[in-house]
């Protein structure tokens, strides 16, 4: 703990450089100042070169792609789009994901328009999932996409490996400027595990005030197997999520969350008693008013647990046990007519019912670290309402968003790892239409600042594909239709594994086939893409697009399952 140290700026980029965009042009950025509110708590940590910054620099964002709101559930090789993208998703600021450091992310975010989205103040939930300080770096391990699935190699996602005090001062910095986006009734949930949580508690507190702390979910991430179960003083089986509001008086928007939990005849027996309705629990009937608990009675919901009977006293306005005793509220279960029998609970700050990735293998992208849907479905529906701005900047998989979309919420996400931004986008793509119908929100990929690399060098690649216009079947619209055939794919990144191994179709080695029906060089705008449905499945490789009678430039890109990208274009 200490004093307050030296205020400073923040500055990745105080010397403006040209930022590299995926077509090979560069565009001159402007830099500006966001200003940044002191933190607010008095017990502080302190840490070796601390510095609580009042400003950060925030670099312009690049426009990198648009995908169009998705119509519906399609086959393989059918347009997902209604028609090629247009601007439109450019002028919203939400459903945007950002590649790059987040610290200009978020710096981008607070700039006012018209150089930035100017969101403070507007997001209601933050979900963070950073690196835990864990000393390991991340890696995936490439597969090929057939049958068994054979690993193919492996790739580094991201380090967290973190000298000195240097998380701390990571964190805080980013702290600071989350809280300057997040609204008044907002509340932001930082994921984490035993190795930070403490320090990670105090940051928050001093960020955020200790007035705002909301509490800390201990989440049953996994069950300890093998060898783990003797560990030396217990398992490791829990993360945790500290929750803190931006103003507790404000009030932060809260929504009560239930669980269901499912028992057995058995077990419901076992736990829990019985009469001739049915399995039941019992409470304590708390502050429940006299007409609440005479329209129980009348129910038969009220019993004498130390046997008697129920008095309804309508004089003393009473409702009691004949023999003195306490009376209980029966909660029956329901019987769900298959042999087991469900009943709700009310979600405490113990989420032991959420299994994590480990038991949820169908949700597996192969991400290092990915949290499962059901964890991201509870927070945002405790902390959110449909159409409400969610937040994740170090997104990883794309949990968060992919949620956040499924339940009808805008979402702004970044990282700096371009293998999530890729996955990100997968995931995104293959959503289908939302619940009720309603298509799927579009959404737009953004660099800011200067991202480093990929974290490997592309390998070579060789594409044998045709683009050309195709007779329409009426002969009427011969000149409206452009086909695309994929004919082979090669990476001399397989090279080493096909020394001893026969060689694969080529559609083992494709994740993905994006293609622009009118690319102008800058935007990639999809207007098909073709992302298998799951990890076995294939992309088709034959595609059929309406296209303008004009000349249009036509851009295929194919994203192997290295994560390469391989751009085609042709004027047809
Ligand atoms: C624990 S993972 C997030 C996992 C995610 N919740 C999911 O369900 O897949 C942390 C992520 O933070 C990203 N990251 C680390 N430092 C970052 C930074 N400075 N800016 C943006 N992203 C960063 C990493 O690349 C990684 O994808």
């Amino acid at each position: 703990m200490g004093a307050r140290s030296m205020p400073s700026t923040l500055n990745d980029a105080d010397n403006p450089r040209h930022v590299p965009m995926a077509s090979g042009k560069s565009v001159q950025p402007q830099a500006s100042p966001v200003a940044i509110g002191p933190p607010r708590g008095r017990a502080m940590l302190q840490w070796e070169g601390k510095q609580a910054p009042q400003q950060v620099i925030a670099p312009p964002a690049i426009q990198l792609e648009a995908h169009r709101a998705l119509a519906a559930e399609r086959e393989a090789g059918e347009p997902a789009w209604d028609a090629p993208a247009d601007e439109t998703t450019a002028e919203d600021p939400s459903n945007r994901l950002f590649y790059g450091d987040n610290k200009a992310v978020l710096a981008h975010l607070l700039r006012p328009p018209p150089h930035g989205p100017g969101l403070g103040g507007q997001v209601r939930l933050i979900y963070i999932d950073p690196p835990f300080d864990s000393g390991s770096d991340y890696t995936r391990k490439i597969r090929l996409r057939t049958g068994r699935r054979p690993v193919v190699g492996e790739q580094v996602q991201y380090g967290d490996r973190w000298p000195g005090d240097s998380y701390l001062q990571f964190m805080y910095e980013r702290l600071l400027l989350l809280r300057e986006l997040l609204a008044e009734d907002g509340s932001i949930w930082v994921h984490c595990d035993y190795r930070q949580v403490h320090r990670l508690h105090l940051l928050l507190e001093e960020v955020f005030g200790p007035e705002n702390y909301l509490n800390t979910i201990a989440w049953r991430s996994q069950v300890a197997r093998g060898a783990k179960v003797n560990a030396f003083y217990f398992p490791f089986s829990t993360q945790y999520i500290e929750i803190f509001a931006k103003n507790r008086a404000a009030p932060t928007l809260w929504q009560p969350q239930k669980k269901r939990l499912i028992f057995t005849r058995r077990q419901a027996a076992a736990r829990f008693m019985e009469d001739e309705r049915g399995f039941f629990r019992t409470s304590d009937p708390g502050t429940y008013s006299f007409a609440r608990l005479k329209a129980l009675h009348a129910e038969g919901r009220l019993y004498a647990p130390y046997g008697g009977d129920i008095i309804v006293d309508e004089k003393q306005r009473r409702v009691y046990a004949s023999n003195g005793g306490n009376i209980g509220v029966k909660y029956y279960l329901t019987d769900l007519g298959d042999g087991r029998y469900a009943v709700e609970r009310g979600v405490d700050n113990l989420w032991d019912d959420i299994p994590g990735l480990g038991t949820t293998p169908g949700e597996d992208v192969g991400y290092p670290t990915q949290k499962t849907e059901a964890l991201l479905r509870r927070i945002i529906a405790a902390s959110t309402r449909p159409g409400d701005l969610v937040l994740d900047c170090f997104v990883g998989s794309g949990t968060s968003v992919v949620v956040a979309q499924k339940m009808g919420r805008r979402w702004i996400a970044a990282d700096l790892n371009y293998g999530a931004i890729q996955t990100t986008r997968q995931r995104l793509q293959r959503l289908g239409a939302a619940p009720g119908g309603r298509p799927t929100p579009g959404f737009t990929l953004w660099q800011v600042g200067e991202p480093p690399p990929p974290a490997s060098e592309p390998a070579g690649t060789a594409v044998d594909l045709e683009i050309r216009r195709r007779a329409g079947e009426d002969g009427q619209t011969a000149s409206h239709w452009v086909e695309v055939r994929i004919r082979d794919y090669r990476t001399d990144a397989l090279a080493a594994w096909l020394r001893s191994h026969p060689r694969p179709d080529w559609r083992a080695l494709v994740d993905a086939v994006e293609i622009d029906m009118a690319y102008d060089g800058q935007i990639f705008r999809s207007c098909l893409v073709d992302v298998p449905a799951h990890r076995r499945a294939q992309v088709s490789g034959l595609y059929r697009l309406p296209a303008a009678p004009h000349p249009t430039v036509v851009a295929v890109r194919i994203t192997d399952i290295y994560g390469h990208e391989t751009l085609v274009t042709r004027t047809v």
